[in-house]
């Protein structure tokens, strides 16, 4: 349906500290396709969560932007969802609320019976069914997850966006919602663009990984193509020696990088 990447044109972003101006970002630069499941990864506070930001319209780009359907972005939009690593259901409403919350603005000529279907058909694909009468705060950290991926795709967007959605999770939890991610995203594909500084959690999920430099003035440093065959299995995976291959490009990317930064820095 939709042809046309996803653009993040020539962005820098700029930010006014105390101590001066701090260039984050400075000319980076990716296109993704319709449906293609790219993880943005770098060392931590490389500036990941900031482009991130912006293509969610959450900040704004101080040159460049984001380009969807030729047409530069100016804020946020039911067209982009997000799950962010901290719990951010409101806290005051039921999961089945929070999930209708999303439902009301993203499908508000629906009527309220359909907009509840809606909600509790998602609620019941990520298996949070059982729990929507509950609040949040009576909910385990995974089963938060759960509710915010639900919310997230019963918006029906056409990106999600996600940032280390499973980086607070045990790693039992984690491999279950990465399965869960990966069943939701083929039963109803889009566009999504993963932050993650897990290695293994990229190659695993994604069909590309776009891995970025240490910032300042963080950018594109490599855009490397995850050619592994769908559907994956973690244990196929470790047969396969195309998977080895990978990991160990990404993980001498991020070894070399480090060593420059440190060099840089010292
Ligand atoms: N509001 C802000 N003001 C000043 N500096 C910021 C702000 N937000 C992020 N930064 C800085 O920008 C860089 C990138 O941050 P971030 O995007 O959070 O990195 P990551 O998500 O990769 O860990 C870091 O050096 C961080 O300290
Ligand atoms: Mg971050």
């Amino acid at each position: 349906m939709y042809t046309r990447p996803l653009e993040i044109s020539s962005l820098s972003k700029v930010f006014e500290t105390p101590a001066g101006r701090f260039t984050a970002i400075k000319d980076f630069n990716a296109r993704i396709a319709p449906d293609e499941f790219v993880a943005l990864l770098g060392h931590s506070g490389c500036g990941k969560s900031t482009v991130l930001a912006i293509v969610a319209g959450l900040q704004e780009a101080t040159l460049g932007g984001v380009i969807i359907d030729g047409t530069e972005i100016s804020g946020p939009g039911l067209d982009r969802a997000l799950v962010f690593q901290s719990p951010s259901l409101l806290p005051w409403m039921s999961a089945l609320d929070n999930v209708l919350l999303a439902v009301r603005q993203s499908h508000p000529k629906l009527p309220l019976s359909a907009q509840r279907d809606l909600a509790v058909r998602y609620l019941n694909l990520v298996g949070a069914g059982e729990y929507m009468r509950q609040m949040p705060a009576e909910l385990s950290q995974g089963t938060q997850q759960r509710v915010a991926i639900a919310r997230a795709f019963s918006q029906e967007p056409r990106f999600l966006l996600l940032d280390e959605p499973f980086g607070m999770l045990d790693s039992m939890t984690r491999a279950d919602l990465q399965d869960l991610l990966l069943r939701l995203w083929r039963q109803s594909p889009k566009t999504v663009l993963l932050v993650t500084h897990d290695v293994d959690e990229a190659l695993y999920l994604c069909d590309r990984i776009i891995l970025m430099t240490d910032g300042p003035e963080a950018r594109v440093g490599m855009d490397l193509r995850v050619t592994l065959a769908r559907p994956r299995s973690r244990q196929g995976l470790l047969d396969d020696p195309e998977y080895f291959r990978l990991r160990g490009v990404v993980f001498k990317y991020l070894e070399l990088h480090s060593r420059q930064f440190r060099k840089e820095a010292a």
